[in-house]
């Protein structure tokens, strides 16, 4: 797909559609030399995601598309993301090559805002995993002619959106098709596109010269080796903050010895949907940049039983020395984070550390799919956290991990046991608690995403039984704001 922007006044570029936004208290503008047929415009009231698609009678489109804001005084970036989706969607549905958004004014709503919200919608929108099937994606080609501090604003949109794309295309990719080494690969695709990003990749060799027991012990039943991925984006200006994001990168969950029921198997491709917001994150950078130095680490994994899996039972070393017991190995999760936490803590010493991981089922039934769960041992990075879902549209919702969770997680036989007991009940915070002893004393955040990354309800950008991409908006609006 090609994202073009064009100030307003330039020469309209000709496409297969025109897209106009209309607010039902405001007269709809049309750019100059297009026109409509006057009913089309008297009888639509604009009311929000409302559309009207009509014939044009002078100009270079066939057809203009006419999308509702509703009430200018409520226009909010959620309903103009969701505005812009709903045009690209028509665009899709009607099998349109070229579509061409033109957006002069920002109805009192701030104008960068405004344009960021519109490119993250019409690119979200857009978003399609077509790779697999024959045939080509009909849109190609997406041009914003909007006024100059709109433009800004949708610089910036289109390269979030086209990270939050990533994301879901690193998802919904099959698990056979998005392995570990697929993961790997797609780290330094985004690292050779940027200057300042660059990746270090340690292999299953590296990592047990860094005795990253834990991490190893999963795939000990895969053929598929396991890495360790770190990116790195270095500002131009170093502001002196330093931050780190974990994400889980289990490219595919069995569940390991502790199977997991088949039914829902297949839906385990998303256990990698951390790693793939990381993806998403250092793949925005590399478009917009930031003034924070970022860190990004990805433990990719395949979790599969076979005669040399490891099994309920066994003891593992992770990289700070604490031995635990793998009670269940379906709770690989924080394994493989246990040893990235604690390199990060150790090696990398940011000023906060944010994990992002499809960690337990639990979540999925405490908060459903459209709310990340957020822990960890900050409140003002927890409250950063959720500040930035409100301004997203991500909702994160706090969740506690007091003392009792954490005794929970002691061994018998070693230092640490990786569930609890089973009359414990509290399975995220629990999963939080393990984490807890990896992190040191970094001030850390983890985000329970396994109910938020994939499913959710539909937005006209997202929704439905996919990935969401969550975390990459969230995590670039989180980095804006320090
Ligand atoms: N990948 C799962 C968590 C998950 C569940 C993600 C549903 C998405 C949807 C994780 O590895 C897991 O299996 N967790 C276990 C932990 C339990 C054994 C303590 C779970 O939640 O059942
Ligand atoms: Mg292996
Ligand atoms: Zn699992």
């Amino acid at each position: 797909m090609k994202f073009l922007q064009k100030s307003l006044n330039a020469k309209l570029t000709k496409s297969d559609l025109l897209i106009v936004f209309g607010c039902n208290d405001k007269k709809i503008k049309l750019p100059q030399g297009v026109k409509v047929p006057a009913s089309a415009l008297e009888s639509f009231n604009c009311g929000s995601g409302q559309k009207r698609i009509t014939d044009s009678i002078k100009g270079s489109f066939q057809q203009v598309l006419i999308i509702g804001l509703g009430e200018s005084k409520k226009i909010d970036a959620e309903n103009i993301r969701r505005a812009a989706a709903v045009a690209a969607k028509e665009a899709m549905r009607n099998k349109l090559g070229s579509i061409t958004y033109w957006v002069a004014k920002s109805y009192g709503f701030d104008a960068g805002l405004f344009g960021q919200a519109l490119a993250e919608g019409a690119v979200m929108g857009a978003y399609r995993l077509d790779s697999f099937k024959k045939g080509t994606l009909d849109l190609k080609k997406i041009t914003f002619h909007t006024a100059e501090i709109i433009k800004r604003g949708a610089k910036r949109g289109i390269a979030i959106g086209n990270g939050n794309c990533l994301a879901r295309r690193l998802q919904d990719t099959p698990a056979n098709k998005m392995r570990p080494r697929d993961l790997v690969r797609e780290a330094r695709k985004i690292s050779k596109n940027s200057v300042s990003i660059s990746v270090k990749v340690f292999d299953e060799t590296a990592m047990k010269k860094m005795r990253m027991g834990s991490l190893l012990s999963v795939s000990e039943g895969s053929s598929e080796p396991a890495y360790l991925i770190h990116l790195i984006h270095r500002p131009k200006v170093k502001t002196g903050k330093k931050v780190c994001f974990v994400g889980k990168g289990l490219t595919f969950d069995s569940g390991g010895i502790s199977l997991k029921p088949s039914g829902k198997m297949h839906e385990m491709k998303y256990d990698m949907s951390g790693g793939a917001a990381v993806l998403g994150v250092f793949d925005a950078l590399s478009a917009i940049s930031s003034d924070v130095e970022v860190h990004g680490l990805i433990p990719a994994s395949e979790n599969l039983p076979d005669g040399k899996a490891t099994k309920p039972g066994d003891l593992v070393t992770a990289c700070n020395g604490l031995k635990i017991e793998v009670l269940n190995t379906d709770a690989e999760g924080r394994l493989i984070l246990a040893d990235a936490l604690a390199y990060a803590a150790k090696k990398i010493r940011p000023d906060a550390m944010i994990d992002l991981a499809t960690l337990t089922g639990a979540v999925v039934v405490a908060l459903g799919h459209e709310i990340t769960g957020v822990m960890g041992n900050d409140e003002d990075l927890t409250q950063a956290l959720v500040e930035a879902g409100k301004r997203t549209s991500e909702m994160v919702w706090p969740l506690p991990i007091i003392d009792l969770h954490k005794e929970e997680m002691k061994g018998t036989v070693g230092d640490l046991r990786n569930i609890s007991g089973p009359a414990t009940g509290a399975g995220s915070s629990t999963g939080g608690a393990f984490l807890s002893y990896f992190v040191g004393e970094t001030p850390w955040a983890h985000l329970d995403i396994a109910g938020s990354a994939w499913g959710s309800a539909q937005r006209d950008y997202q929704g439905g039984d996919q990935g969401t991409g969550v975390g990459v908006r969230l995590l670039i609006d989180y980095l804006e704001s320090i």
